[in-house]
């Protein structure tokens, strides 16, 4: 495992992935309120920033240390499919004219999908993992490096239309190592 830069303070990981969805979702309700193009614009490329960074860190690295945590494969798989539809409306988003006739239609149905996958996040995913035992404050720090090198990667929204959108590969072949166990029904 890499080292981890002394300097980062410590904060614990699922308080980093609350704060996201708090900035996401303040940013959805600007959009809503804002009254021109320009506003709409300027907030969409925030939101669609934020979005990339926030489902980069949890696919590198909460979601895999939920699955090795916890084992709750398919809990995961549908986190990732939700990353997966939003990502495609956010890539077309990001290559369309926010005076194009469904731009707000579709930034809508993205924020109402993302609202909702956040929300089975905070009342279930995140409560989880933080009953699990595992060490909150070494991932939060692992986060906080990787968000550090996001931001100055991604610089606004046209890094999404250079990115494919694919779920990224990731488990290697055999990692299903928790018997490939379905906890489906314990969500609502
Ligand atoms: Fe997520
Ligand atoms: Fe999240």
């Amino acid at each position: 495992m890499p080292k981890i830069r002394e300097s980062i303070p410590a904060v614990e990981a699922t308080k980093l992935l609350r704060e996201d969805h708090a900035k996401i979702k303040a940013l959805f309700s600007e959009f809503e309120k804002s009254e021109n193009d320009v506003m709409r614009k300027k907030i969409a490329g925030k939101a669609l920033v934020e979005l990339e960074m926030h489902a980069q860190l949890e696919e590198e690295l909460f979601y895999p240390a939920f699955r090795k945590q916890l084992g709750e494969e398919s809990l995961i798989d549908e986190a990732e499919e939700e990353h997966h539809v939003v990502k495609l409306l956010a890539r077309e988003l990001a290559g369309m004219a926010p005076d194009h006739g469904r731009y707000e239609a579709k930034f809508t149905v993205m924020a109402e999908a993302v609202k909702r996958h956040i929300e089975e996040e905070e009342s279930d995913v995140l409560p989880r993992f933080e009953q699990s035992g595992h060490d909150l404050e070494e991932l939060g720090r692992r986060m906080m490096e990787r968000k550090e090198q996001l931001m100055e990667q991604i610089s606004g929204p046209e890094y999404l239309l250079e990115q494919g959108t694919g779920l990224k590969a990731k488990r290697p072949s055999g990692a299903r190592k928790h018997g490939g166990r379905r906890t489906r029904g314990k969500r609502k």
